[in-house]
């Protein structure tokens, strides 16, 4: 038995609810959903972490525009606070060199962050899922009890055969699941908000495909004004889980 286990239930008892931004699949918008609804719900004067578990490609850092700022040592680890939120990644860590981690490395890692972050009283830790169902998913599951699933699909039917999967196992665990948001939507196609309803899980709405979303990239206030940020607010603002009503 690790002691630092014993821990982590401690060290996240007060933040209301957490929130795994996944869906399995590589590239379909994970980490940029994960920011921008971070970045939301500040704006909706919610208190929020966000915690980036991908070791492999972390990238909110590069998203939000975050840099030189550090975690400061003090009874464990007190992350920066950045755009109104607290902020924790490996970068922090390993910076830009490769962190290639595996089976044991990765549990070890991530009850490391999870066992010294001190995250203090949140109303939303969103936490950025890796690609893949493997080690950071499953320790994920096993070492954050409360974690509630936020699944993003692209309106691909080969992205979501690796979402349905993923699906699926939340609901064979019986994971909270808050529901699955449709990203780079282009065309009106109704296939992925059907399958997602077939399956008995809340479709949450689409993202548009949005061009200029990459040009704004590490520009929080460029961000703000996207298309995909409009999109985004309209979801959150439909879905209770995230207590936002006000309108814009
Ligand atoms: N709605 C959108 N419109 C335009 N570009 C988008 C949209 N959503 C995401 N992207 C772009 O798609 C790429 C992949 O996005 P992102 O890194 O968020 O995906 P991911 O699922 O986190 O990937 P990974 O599995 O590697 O972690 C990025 O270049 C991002 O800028
Ligand atoms: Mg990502």
């Amino acid at each position: 038995m690790d002691p630092r286990i014993a821990v982590i239930d401690k060290r996240l008892e007060q933040i209301g609810n957490i929130i795994a931004v996944s869906g399995g699949k590589g590239g379909i918008g994970k980490s940029s959903v994960a920011s921008m609804l971070a970045l939301i719900l500040t704006h909706a004067n919610k208190r929020i972490g966000l915690l980036d578990l991908d070791f492999c490609g972390p990238s909110t850092h590069v998203i939000l525009g975050i840099r030189d700022v550090y975690p400061r040592e003090e009874k464990g680890i007190v992350p920066p606070v950045v755009h109104n939120m607290k902020f924790m990644s490996i970068v922090f860590y390993a910076g830009d060199k490769p962190s290639p981690l595996r089976g044991n490395d990765v549990s070890n890692v991530i009850i490391e962050l999870l066992s010294i972050t001190q995250w203090g009283t949140l109303d939303f830790l969103i936490i950025d899922m890796p690609p893949g169902i493997s080690d950071t998913t499953l320790d994920a599951i096993r070492l954050i009890r409360r974690t509630q699933f936020l699944n993003v699909s692209t309106p691909s039917k080969l992205a979501f055969e690796t979402v349905k999967k993923v699906l699926q196992m939340q609901k064979e665990l019986a994971l909270p699941i808050i529901g699955v948001i449709e990203n780079m939507k282009t065309a009106d196609s109704t296939y992925i908000a059907d399958a997602v309803k077939a399956l008995h899980i809340p479709y949450l709405g689409s993202v548009s495909h949005d061009d200029r979303f990459e040009s704004t990239l590490g520009d929080v206030e460029g961000l703000a004004s996207t298309r995909f940020a409009a999109d985004m607010y309209d979801i959150v603002r439909h879905t209770g889980v995230f207590d936002v009503h006000k309108e814009r």
